[in-house]
């Protein structure tokens, strides 16, 4: 039997969750228009909505916080975290933004603007969702090119972060290079699973980008885990220290957005920076300062600079990757071994549970992952996300429901916050639902709001009559 990896942290301080009863679920559900984003964090017991903002930060990072320097301009903060991008990732202008949409939103209009396409289309391995609205915002469109190997949660690949490179030419041909703003990758493929990116697949699609005159785009959220993937999976890196290879993946692109919120282990903040291009720097800088705050600031405070310097290192540290990803691995088995289907293997920051396949009495148009939210908080006060047709909506110019390639329920597990015990209640639970899986119901809307509808989207169960319909 392989060993079982321990946290390798202590835990200093601790924060009381407290379960509900089962019929204060259901009225908290019911309350919530069957809508989880909708619960009162109070009523969830264990909360795998999101891996952002959600971690723990060290003694170190908070001892951070008392080094704050809140001068409104040029702090020392500002200094240190310059240093670390620079040193960590080789990129020599470094703007802070309050969160990764953030960076979004002062870098995008201004590519628009650089390009000056006809028809300008940002392409990507995955866009997430509000990186596709910033590109939508910006007057462009969104091309997503995941593998066909991303969509088959059943079998296993190593890399099912990567951009379909085929498809990638193919569609430089047939939108014209000139047409392409940017080449966005995202490490690690959040909407694909929490998949790793190759550095094979990061080099050749940068390669043909440059090639094109295109610029390249990192959205490095997860920089970290898609670090360790490559030095496990990838016998080149075997040998090669974590530092190494996010240098690598790094000098593959030219501007780089990230969430700080993830990988760097902070509650709160957001990077936009660039390579070597002062130009583009400083025209970003103008819309931080307008958007997010001034250049050394953008929308946080000192302290909250200090903690995301920290955390940058940390997010690093091999130790901390390691338990990292054996625990996300660890509920996936746990769930695989009852029978649960899971996008394989399991990625970086969550596990993704097939809806499609648990619940195929279930249409798209009825939401089969949100129906497998709902229950699961029912089941044990466990909250999760829909990342499928829910999430992906009505297509803007017809209003017809978009085809989602997906039916998932994201078990987003949040860094440094829960332990392996949580991780099995968990698997209880989820296993508990799969044994009426056959029993649920869909849901119809009781509200649908105009977009980014399953942040507030109220639902009902449909009624027995309704599901035999269907
Ligand atoms: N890019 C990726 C790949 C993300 O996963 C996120 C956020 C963002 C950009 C935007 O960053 O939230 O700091 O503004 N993902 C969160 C999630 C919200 O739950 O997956 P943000």
């Amino acid at each position: 039997m392989t060993r079982r990896i321990p946290e390798p942290f202590r835990i200093k301080m601790v924060e009381p969750i407290r379960q509900t009863t089962s019929s204060e679920r259901a009225a908290a559900l019911h309350a919530a228009g069957y809508n989880p984003f909708l619960l009162d964090a109070a009523d969830v017991y264990i909360d795998l909505l999101t891996d952002s903002g959600t971690g723990a930060m060290s003694d170190r990072q908070w001892a951070g916080l008392m080094l704050g320097d809140e001068a409104y301009a040029g702090g020392r903060n500002f200094h240190h975290l310059c240093e670390v991008v620079s040193d960590l990732f080789g990129y020599a202008h470094t703007i802070p933004t309050h969160q990764g949409r953030g960076a979004e939103q002062i870098l995008f209009p201004e590519l628009v603007r650089r390009r000056a396409c006809a028809k300008p289309v940002f392409i990507s391995n995955y866009h997430f969702d509000t990186t596709k609205a910033h590109v939508e915002l910006a007057g462009a469109r969104a091309i997503n090119l995941p593998t066909a190997a991303a969509l088959d949660t059943a079998r296993a690949a190593d890399w099912k972060g990567d951009i379909d490179l085929d498809a990638l030419r193919r569609t430089f041909d047939e939108v014209g290079a000139d047409n392409v703003v940017a080449l966005i990758m995202t490490v690690t493929c959040n909407s694909a699973g929490g998949q790793p990116v190759s550095m094979g697949n990061l080099r050749e699609a940068a390669a043909l980008a440059r090639s094109r005159g295109v610029p390249v785009v990192l959205d490095a959220a997860r920089y970290a885990e898609n670090a360790w993937f490559i030095k496990q999976r990838d016998p080149a890196y075997a040998d090669a220290s974590l530092r190494d290879i996010v240098r690598e993946m790094f000098a593959q692109a030219d501007v780089f957005t990230m969430s700080a919120k993830k990988d760097a282990l902070v509650n709160i903040g957001g990077l936009c920076a660039m390579r070597d291009d002062a130009e583009l720097a400083q025209a970003v800088q103008v819309r931080c300062i307008a958007l997010e705050g001034f250049i050394s600031y953008g929308g946080l405070a000192g302290r909250d600079l200090e903690a995301m310097a920290i955390g940058l290192r940390e997010g690093l540290d091999e130790d901390y990757l390691h338990w990292r990803i054996a625990q996300v691995a660890y509920l996936g088995q746990r769930l695989l071994d009852a029978g649960v289907p899971i996008q394989t293997p399991t990625g970086g920051h969550a596990v993704f549970v097939d809806a499609a396949r648990l619940l195929p009495h279930i249409p798209p148009a009825r939401f089969p992952a949100h129906v497998l939210a709902c229950e699961l908080y029912l089941e044990g006060g466990v909250r999760a996300v829909e990342i499928g047709s829910l999430l992906l909506g009505r297509d803007p110019a017809t209003g017809r429901q978009e085809r989602s390639p997906f039916e998932l329920l994201r078990l987003t597990i949040p860094r440094r916050v829960y332990t392996n015990d949580h991780m099995d209640y968990v698997a209880d639970c989820l296993i508990a639902v799969k044994q009426r899986a056959h029993t649920l119901r869909g849901l119809e809307f009781s509200y649908e709001p105009p977009m980014l509808r399953h942040f507030t989207a109220r639902l009902q169960p449909i009624s027995a009559e309704q599901a035999k319909a269907a």
